[in-house]
């Protein structure tokens, strides 16, 4: 007899059945890798999301179709009816939200999106908590509850303060009420899984539910505004870990392996993006940009100012421009003027391309979608490492909106806080045109000493009335 023997991850008996299962979840990882490496350009992103999707939905299906309690029943008939509804509506509400948004507001729906995958999480565990046994699962048990319900109520907190509802808490004491809560969940998580000898009650687990929920949106509250696209990743990351512990309690592959892939690339994105603006995630959390970093001790010259007139026949009669673009062209809603300067110059046979820094405007890719909106080919958008040697070879760098990203401060200036950020080297061009409404400052809050380079023209005014007017001018010539 070799009935039997063989057991799937679950404990269930290894019929064809469970075999079709196991299956359909290693190729629905498969899938979600393929998707995940998609993902990373914006040519294949769209095809990316396709692969990833139909990995869940195949996972879905056999799951519904093969899977098996240990008793071997199937799923009741009404339990997946209730699942397909849910399912059906939640599809379809996340079809129209996601139609509907606006890219400037994509921050505030990924907040959105993590806080249900966090609070999902967290109420798997929540309600399989009675039926977990032996210390490893109840730990993850835990774990789950605690680290979902930390990324739905610090994501709800997120989605507040993106989207103006919440104002910002200075940090303060909060430091420290942070840290005694984070030390209050940990005492109550050890009392839990120590204490599970004589039965943890649910009162314990409802003060961990309170507490790391407390926990969540006390931890969001200080951070800066503008540093929460760093903290959605982040939230981004728990969420994946939390959804891969949830996984753990089923024995589920394909939750498992999701999971984890999320919780990795979201802690890959978050630590890329510190790198990128050369901080700490430390910082990030409990710090802000510009803390005492007073203005650079240079002697700052004078503002040198270009009429439109002649930075259009400056521009026309180049042979390579380089287009910078930053926040403030997002703000101003510039890009499709900046497309059309873009056609009109590359139609009088300039070479126009675009230097995009990894934390130019405030989201990750921020401007690639941006400029991908406004139909600027993918091969014009030239990542800072490669586009900085090409510089010093440029006729005309046009900084539209841009200010921390081509600051040389971070190059030369080491009492600078954004010191040792990479940036975008503007300054090696031949001539800088700097497009922004006046004088005003970055988001790091500091003084950019390009702006006084002998080198450097300002063209004052709203990025599109500039480019417009630009436009305008050269058209004339
Ligand atoms: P910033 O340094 O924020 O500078 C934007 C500039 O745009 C400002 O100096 C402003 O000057 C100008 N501006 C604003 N509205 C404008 C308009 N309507 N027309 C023309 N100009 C306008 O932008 P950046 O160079 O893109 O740098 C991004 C910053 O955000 C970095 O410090 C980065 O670390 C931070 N950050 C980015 C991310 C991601 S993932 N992208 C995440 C967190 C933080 P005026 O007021 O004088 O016009």
């Amino acid at each position: 007899m070799i009935e039997n023997i063989l057991y799937t991850t679950d404990g269930t008996p290894f019929t064809t059945g469970a075999a079709i299962l196991e299956l359909s979840y290693l190729v629905a990882a498969i899938l979600f890798v393929i998707g995940l490496k998609l993902l990373s350009h914006p040519e294949s992103a769209r095809r990316g999301n396709l692969w990833a999707g139909s990995g869940m939905v195949l996972a879905m299906i056999t799951t519904l179709l093969f899977h098996r309690d240990p008793e071997g029943n199937r799923i009741a008939l009404t339990a997946a009816a209730v699942v397909i509804a849910s399912i059906a509506v939640a599809s379809v509400a996340g079809w129209m939200i996601a139609k509907k948004v606006k890219m400037t507001a994509m921050p505030q729906l990924v907040s959105l999106f993590n806080a249900t995958g966090g609070a999902a999480s967290a109420l798997v565990a929540l309600l399989e908590f009675p039926n977990v046994t032996g210390t490893g699962v109840i730990l993850i048990t835990l774990l789950g509850l605690s680290i979902g319900s930390i990324s739905f109520s610090g994501s709800m907190i997120a989605f507040g303060k993106l989207d103006g509802r919440v104002k910002d808490v200075s940090g303060g004491i909060m430091k420290y009420v942070n840290i005694i809560l984070l030390l209050l969940v940990v005492a109550l998580i050890v009392l839990i899984v120590t204490g599970n000898t004589f039965g943890a009650s649910q009162g314990m687990l409802y003060a961990l539910l309170a507490l790391t929920l407390i926990y969540g949106v006390l931890f969001v509250l200080p951070i800066g505004g503008a540093d929460m696209p760093v903290v959605i990743s982040l939230l981004n990351s728990f969420t994946g870990i939390a959804a891969a512990m949830a996984g753990f309690i089923y024995g589920n592959q394909a939750m498992i392996l999701g999971g984890i892939l999320v919780g990795a690339a979201g802690m890959i994105l978050t630590l890329l993006m510190c790198k990128a603006m050369n901080r700490s995630l430390l910082n990030v959390i409990i710090g802000s940009f510009g803390g005492g970093g007073a203005a650079a001790s240079h002697e700052q010259g004078t503002i040198k100012e270009v009429t439109v007139s002649d930075a259009g026949i400056l521009m026309a009669y180049s042979r390579k421009v380089v287009i910078v673009p930053g926040y403030g062209l997002a703000v101003a809603q510039a890009q499709h003027i900046c497309s059309e300067l873009d056609d009109l110059l590359t139609g009088m046979g300039v070479e126009v391309k675009y230097a995009i820094h990894p934390v130019a405007g405030r989201m990750p890719g921020h401007m690639n979608v941006l400029l991908a909106e406004a139909d600027v080919p993918y091969e014009k958008l030239i990542e800072m490492e490669e586009i900085n040697p090409l510089l010093p070879g440029t006729d005309v760098v046009v900084v539209i909106g841009a200010n921390d990203v081509v600051n040389p401060a971070a190059m030369d200036d080491p009492s600078s806080p954004i010191y040792g950020m990479p940036i975008i080297k503007a300054h090696e061009a031949k001539n800088i045109i700097v497009m922004k409404r006046g004088m005003g400052k970055g988001y790091a809050g500091i003084e950019n000493h390009l702006f006084f380079n002998e080198k450097t023209r300002m063209l004052f005014g709203n990025a599109k009335d500039s480019l417009q007017k630009l436009v305008a001018e050269i058209k004339e010539l």
